[in-house]
């Protein structure tokens, strides 16, 4: 079996009883979004493809705040497979770097390769997968839909982003169309337009049958 293949036997066991949002399909659809940037933008399709498919191996979350695990495992998993030293640590820097959480996290690595799957990861959080999958989360984290009284928090720190308890809407503002400008290649940005649309219609709708307009 090839590298890729390897890669997602284990991702595929590993995330076996993963909660919705970051099951294996979400990896999937990040995974096969990085090849389709990857390709139009010419970046290293291998480092890339790994990046995607172990970017949320063990997401801090659920592992009690700690972001150290998944890169350990990502890096134990690549030490099994025939890969260079240089490649491994440039998928480690990518998966190292690529969450969003929230306002202070500064990225200290900029490769094409890296904003190619960080691009994928946000693009998987916003259209109508972005939708359900807000929803799906703020289910788990037992939030309301909306609350009126409840304004969106911008600029918030790691901690406050982590901490928050606002309603699912409210992430729309805090996050999800926020996304589409942080975009960093032109084919995700391209892709992220359409998505972003489709998310302002949502919230059109959402309003007016929240006040029996519709
Ligand atoms: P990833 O690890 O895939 O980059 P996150 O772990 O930040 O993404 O979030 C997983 C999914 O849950 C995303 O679709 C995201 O928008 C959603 N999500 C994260 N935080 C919240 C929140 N406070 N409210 C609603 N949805 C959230
Ligand atoms: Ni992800």
């Amino acid at each position: 079996m090839s590298v890729i293949e390897n890669t997602i036997a284990y991702v595929k066991k590993e995330l076996a009883n993963a909660e919705g949002g970051h099951d294996w399909f979400h990896i999937e659809r990040v995974w096969k979004l990085a090849k389709t940037i990857a390709k139009e933008e010419k970046a290293n399709l291998l480092v890339v493809e790994l990046g995607a498919l172990l970017h949320d191996i063990a997401d801090s979350k659920f592992h009690n705040g700690d972001e150290s695990i998944g890169p350990k495992k990502a890096l134990t998993f690549m030490h099994t497979q025939k890969i260079s030293k240089e490649d491994k640590q440039h998928v480690l820097a990518i998966i190292e770097n690529i969450s969003f959480k929230g306002g202070e996290t500064q990225n200290n690595i900029d490769s094409l390769e890296f904003k190619v799957c960080q691009d994928a990861d946000r693009m998987d959080a916003i259209g109508a997968i972005g939708i359900a999958r807000a929803f799906n989360y703020g289910g788990f984290k037992n939030r309301g839909l909306y609350d009126p009284a409840i304004a969106p928090k911008l600029n918030m720190t790691k901690e406050e982003y982590k901490k928050s308890t606002a309603p699912t809407i409210n992430h729309f503002y805090e996050k999800l169309l926020l996304l589409k400008d942080l975009m960093h290649t032109d084919t995700a940005k391209k892709m992220a337009a359409h998505r972003h649309v489709y998310m302002e219609t949502f919230l059109k709708e959402f309003y007016a049958e929240f006040e029996g307009r519709l």
